[in-house]
């Protein structure tokens, strides 16, 4: 079996390490152009250079959980594309989310800057049914998050393409139920797939429809997020702030106003991080499946082609 591994902005070398511990039987290299004809490859953002010229691969394993820079390439139909699932992204998109919720919940922000006035300032306990959270998405990373937010006893409610049932959570799906979670929803977590249905999603309709006071953490994709929207509405004070840590260009640059705006916070794409040792695991288990004579349509994460996810 010949792997070629393909990512940009990662470095290669601990990956190969890592793919030929764990592979030992196959040969692994690292594309560069002209790079022998593979059967498999390990990606992340690649060139089109490199799918043009691998014509004989059937799978590309993807070291990310989205997509969408996948499906923005021109692929062979035949090409299988296989997703990251979890593989410890779940708990600490857990922790990320948990954080920013808990952060505007307990006021954490006034405590900071009360520190910063050596002021010892009580602040009035809100309460946490005044906080239904949504949760866009409810796959392998949204599911967690809505479970790990219920635990904490936020009312939690969630969205899909299709129905879901989750323990603890208030399911809604599809078109028609958009409208009737947003209302039912004060925080608002986007854990959806970039996708042509979903780009745009959180604009002034949909943002405006939550509860006054609403609060956005965005830790899906930039597309999703209409950026003047959300600054418009919270001008108009019906959004209080938005946590946010994916971007339209990333690096956010230096002049885009989210940087210096008091009611947002950013992170670098940082919530729930790839992580190499587990990422290798995943892969090559899937690998060697197909070694001993599996169908690729059989391992779990293998992307639907026209729904983009
Ligand atoms: P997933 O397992 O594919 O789950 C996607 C969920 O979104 C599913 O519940 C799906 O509905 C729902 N969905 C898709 N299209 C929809 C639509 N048009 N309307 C309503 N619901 C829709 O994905 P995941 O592993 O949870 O990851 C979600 C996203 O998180 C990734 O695609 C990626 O962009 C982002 N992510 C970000 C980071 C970061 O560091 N910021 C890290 C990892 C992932 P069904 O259940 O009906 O299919
Ligand atoms: C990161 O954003 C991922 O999709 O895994």
């Amino acid at each position: 079996m010949k792997i070629l591994n393909c990512q940009s902005d990662t470095k290669s070398e601990p990956w190969l390490q890592g793919l030929r511990a764990a592979l030992p039987e196959a040969e692994i290299y690292d594309w560069v152009p002209g790079a022998p004809q593979a059967d498999y490859a390990v990606v992340w953002a690649p060139p089109q250079q490199m799918l043009d010229e691998q014509t004989h691969l059937k799978a590309l394993f993807n070291t990310g959980a989205g997509v969408d820079k996948l499906m923005a390439l021109n692929l062979r139909p035949e090409l299988a594309v296989v997703r990251l699932e979890d593989a410890g992204m779940g708990v600490q998109m857990v922790e990320y989310v948990l954080y920013a919720v808990t952060r505007h919940f307990r006021e954490l922000g006034a405590y900071e800057q009360a520190q910063t006035e050596t002021r010892w300032a009580y602040r009035k306990p809100l309460r946490r049914s005044d906080f239904p959270i949504g949760v866009l998405g409810l796959g392998v990373l949204g599911q967690q998050v809505a479970q790990g937010l219920a635990a904490f006893q936020y009312t939690v409610n969630g969205w899909s393409r299709t129905p879901r049932t989750v323990d603890g959570v208030r399911c809604f799906h599809g078109a028609q139920g958009l409208n009737d979670f947003l209302a039912a929803s004060r925080f608002l977590v986007c854990l959806l797939p970039l996708t042509p249905d979903t780009a745009g999603l959180l604009n002034q309709d949909t943002l405006s429809r939550l509860q006054p006071g609403g609060y956005l953490i965005n830790v899906a994709r930039g597309g999703h997020l209409v950026d003047q929207d959300l600054l418009d509405l919270l001008a108009r004070g019906h959004l209080a702030g938005a946590t946010l840590d994916v971007f339209h260009t990333e690096p956010l640059p230096s002049d885009h106003p989210f940087w210096r705006h008091p009611q947002i916070t950013v992170t670098p794409h940082t919530s729930a991080r790839t992580l190499r040792d587990e990422t290798i695991a995943q892969i090559a288990g899937k690998l060697q499946a197909l070694a001993g004579g599996a169908d690729i349509a059989s391992l779990g994460g293998v992307v639907h082609r026209q729904r983009g996810y």
